[in-house]
């Protein structure tokens, strides 16, 4: 990479061309330490290269305590990496400031998580408009319709009015679907989406984020502990011990040794 850019040059589009347009998220020995300058530093992530297309579904696999929900925090921009640069929707994070940060999060990024997060005390209509509304700072007309029509499209619409602790699980979920779309995001992180749910429940929320990519070009990066779900994912990714890997080339690894 490093070779690449100094080919380059001074490109104030950071690495410009077609290939970073294309890309929603580039990370280039992105590293993430804990209580960094004290006695007990912990390197978690030790330098993460990866690349998301637009549009693309993929999966992120791997052992409980490697790392993928650190590594969700940073691309969710909920967290600054330590080390390394990190692209999204093509702008370098390091050149912004928490402002700017919280913008391009609002704009760009959708969250799913493992227990849906939905304020209790709204609506599934009122919890679908939030991001709109945090955005905004006011409702109106076209974001009430977008809610609805998300809400229409996960199987809602007669519970746009029920408060979260009205509706099942999996309803649940769906509610909380519809409001990470709410923005229009180029791309969702799902962390454990269906861990919560039962198989069928889970099948069902996974078949909805497969459409909502499709349809829209939504782009999806899921953790998952399912392999059935990751099977059914374009690419997976494996992370292992702070490290990233295609998953099939750890596979490959695996039985040749
Ligand atoms: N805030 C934190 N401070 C220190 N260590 C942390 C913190 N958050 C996570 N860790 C550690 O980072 C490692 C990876 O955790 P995590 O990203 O949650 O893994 P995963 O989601 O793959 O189970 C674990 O060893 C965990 O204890
Ligand atoms: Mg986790």
């Amino acid at each position: 990479m490093a070779d690449r850019d100094s080919l380059v040059g001074p490109d104030s589009s950071g690495h410009g061309g077609l290939e970073s347009r294309s890309l929603i998220l580039h990370l280039a020995g992105v590293r993430k330490s804990y209580n960094l300058g004290t006695p007990i530093e912990t390197e978690i992530l030790h330098g993460i290269d990866l690349t998301l297309a637009r549009g693309e579904f993929a999966a992120l696999i791997g052992p409980s305590g490697s790392g993928k929900s650190t590594l969700l925090h940073i691309l969710g921009l909920l967290e600054r990496p330590t080390g390394g640069s990190l692209e999204v929707a093509g702008q370098d994070i390091a050149t912004l400031d928490d402002a700017r940060l919280t913008e391009l999060r609002g704009r760009t990024l959708g969250f799913i998580f493992q227990f849906h997060h939905l304020l209790p005390g709204f609506s599934a209509i009122e919890n679908v408009m939030m991001p709109t509304l945090i955005d905004r700072g006011r409702v109106d007309a076209e974001m009430r319709a977008r809610a609805l029509w998300l809400l229409d499209r996960v199987g809602l619409k007669d519970a746009a009015d029920k408060r979260p602790s009205a509706l099942s699980g999996g309803m649940q979920q769906r509610v909380a679907i519809a409001r990470s779309l709410a923005m229009n995001p180029p791309l969702i992180l799902a962390d454990e989406p269906t861990g919560n749910l039962d198989t069928h429940t889970a099948d069902d929320i996974f078949a909805l984020m497969r459409d909502f990519n499709k349809d829209e070009g939504t782009a999806f990066l899921i953790v998952t502990h399912d392999p059935r779900l990751a099977g059914r994912c374009d690419r997976r990714i494996e992370m292992l011990d702070g490290y990233a890997h295609p998953a099939e080339q750890l596979f490959v690894l695996a039985t040749n040794n």
